[in-house]
């Protein structure tokens, strides 16, 4: 699918700096998702949490056990790849540090191998219905796809590979900042449109979107991202 060459570009001053803000931006708003919305979880039983209206608890607060331990190992894992994922990309710890850098990569890709295959089956039980249901789907069948497809461009040892598809993993994983980012967009938009509904519906409405929105144009911003460092990109055969 992917053939591997590199071309080798100096990056001017300006251009670093601009990267190392962009890069700490994304980390912090990694950060801050996982602490904030996994940590969320953790303060009571689905069924407090739900009754106390949080997140989703009470989407899944009524389900069969395996479905909430679904629920569960997702925001643990999907939260732990979400917050190592930053520090994979920091070439200083890549190439001072590759153990620790194999390490966090380990952690990530198995993190993301349990949650994504929980993903997919709290896509069954989606609040948004039938495009929850194909939205998130397909997200969790192509996060867990273009993981394995970087950690075995890692094994290979074919690392221009490795990096294009560990960037579109980690567009995907972003469908999580994303997510949220759109909600508020979408709810902003309804408020300024002065639609006159009530908060709920307004959330609903939002909430309609985001299964194929939150990760969409991240995959389209990351194959930007690797035509500009000149990594490999998709092709239709496997030659
Ligand atoms: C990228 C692939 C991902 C897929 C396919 C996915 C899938 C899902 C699904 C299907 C739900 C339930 C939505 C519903 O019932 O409407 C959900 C909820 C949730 N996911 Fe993910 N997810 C992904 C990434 C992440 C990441 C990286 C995090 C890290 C923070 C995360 C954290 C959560 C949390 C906290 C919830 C509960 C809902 C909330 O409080 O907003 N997910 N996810």
């Amino acid at each position: 699918m992917t053939t591997a060459t590199t071309r080798p570009h100096p990056t001017p001053r300006k251009s670093r700096g601009r990267s190392r803000v962009n890069w700490t931006l994304m980390m912090l708003l990694a950060l801050a998702i996982s602490g904030y919305f996994v940590g969320q979880y953790m303060t009571g039983s689905l069924q407090t949490l739900g009754h106390e209206k949080v997140g989703l608890a009470n989407t899944y607060a009524h389900r069969p056990l395996p479905v909430q331990a679904a629920f569960y190992v997702h925001i643990t894992t999907a939260g732990l790849a979400l917050a190592v994922g930053p520090f994979q990309f920091v070439t200083a710890i890549r190439r001072r540090r590759p153990g620790l850098h194999r390490r966090l990569g380990r952690t990530y890709v198995v993190s993301i191998a349990l949650g994504s295959a929980a993903a997919f089956v709290m896509a069954f039980f989606s609040s948004a219905a039938v495009v929850g249901f194909f939205g998130f789907g397909s997200l969790a069948v192509l996060w867990g796809w273009t993981t394995f497809r970087g950690y075995r461009a890692a094994r290979q040892r074919d690392f221009p590979s490795h990096r294009a598809w560990m960037i579109r993993s980690y567009a995907l994983t972003y469908a999580a900042p994303t997510l949220r980012l759109w909600l508020g967009i979408l709810i902003g938009v309804q408020i300024l449109a002065g639609r006159g509904a009530d908060g709920q519906t307004m959330y609903e409405t939002a909430y309609a979107a985001v299964p194929f929105l939150c990760w969409l144009p991240n995959i389209v911003v990351a194959e930007f991202m690797i035509r500009r460092r000149h990594l490999p990109g998709l092709r239709l055969s496997s030659g």
